[in-house]
């Protein structure tokens, strides 16, 4: 299994970091299978698992759920397990969520924003982070693109260096600027995971059911389509319908 190490080595000798989200262990097992660096437990679950608009709904119970599975699916993986809008605003909490979520699988918690008392608790009981900057969908009022003023540029590029200083496992870098991706990413230490920052980030990340089109909504401009599992899986139930109804 890959270790924080190997990441750090990899941002180093400029081999980019795979990372996608996965839920359950089928598509845990696939990630796996396709040696995919990462697997992210995205508290996006939320939204493609349980069908909500946002992803404030979800609780610890279910992302532990949705973690088990993953690792039973992917013993092997490197998992990172989201911690859910509110479960990390508080030190003593936020230890307690992150040894939950260890306890379920995961190498390492996904922390949006800066809860800096959090984040050091967290990482003094050695657990692994990974920071998540930029659009942080938790908190945000609308999905729109981050970083675009020098002001809020600035604000970003100075998050990341505070969150370096702590050396988290990664950073996620969230629908910005390309140059802010860059900038960021050549500044600091820890290996940057974009999504929608450009190509220059240290690695990418991308939801599954956009990946693999699993639905059928508009992709977010930044998600990239490599399969469409949703026409595959429409027919293939049409195809099933039919044979039933011919019997
Ligand atoms: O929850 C999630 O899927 C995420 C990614 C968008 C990075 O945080």
């Amino acid at each position: 299994m890959l270790s924080k190490e190997d990441f750090y080595s990899m941002k180093k000798n400029g081999k980019a970091i795979s990372v996608v989200t996965v839920y359950d262990a089928a598509f845990a097992r696939m990630a796996e299978a396709a040696k995919i660096d990462m697997l992210l437990v995205g508290d996006t679950a939320a939204n493609v698992m349980l069908g909500m608009d946002r992803t404030t709904g979800i609780s610890m119970e279910a992302m532990c759920i949705f973690t088990n599975a993953v690792k039973r699916g992917a013993p092997n993986s490197y998992i990172i397990s989201d911690m859910p809008f509110g479960s990390d605003s508080e030190p003593k909490a936020a230890v307690q969520n992150a040894k939950r979520f260890v306890e379920a699988g995961a190498n390492a918690v996904k922390i949006e924003g800066l809860p800096l008392e959090s984040l050091k608790a967290i990482i003094e009981e050695g657990i692994d982070v990974i920071g998540h900057l930029g659009l942080l969908p938790q908190t945000a009022k609308n999905f729109k693109q981050v970083g675009k003023s020098e002001e809020e540029a600035e604000k970003i590029f100075e998050q990341a260096k505070i969150l370096d200083t702590l050396q988290p496992c990664s950073i996620v870098l969230e629908h910005m600027p390309d140059a802010l991706g860059k900038k960021i990413s050549q500044a600091i230490n820890s290996p940057t995971i974009g999504i929608g920052a450009g190509k220059q980030t240290d690695g990418q990340v991308l939801v599954m059911h956009d990946l693999l089109k699993m639905h059928p909504y508009k992709l977010p401009p930044f998600a990239k389509c490599f399969a469409n599992f949703w026409e595959a899986g429409v027919n293939a139930f049409c195809d099933y319908k039919s044979w039933v109804n011919e019997k």
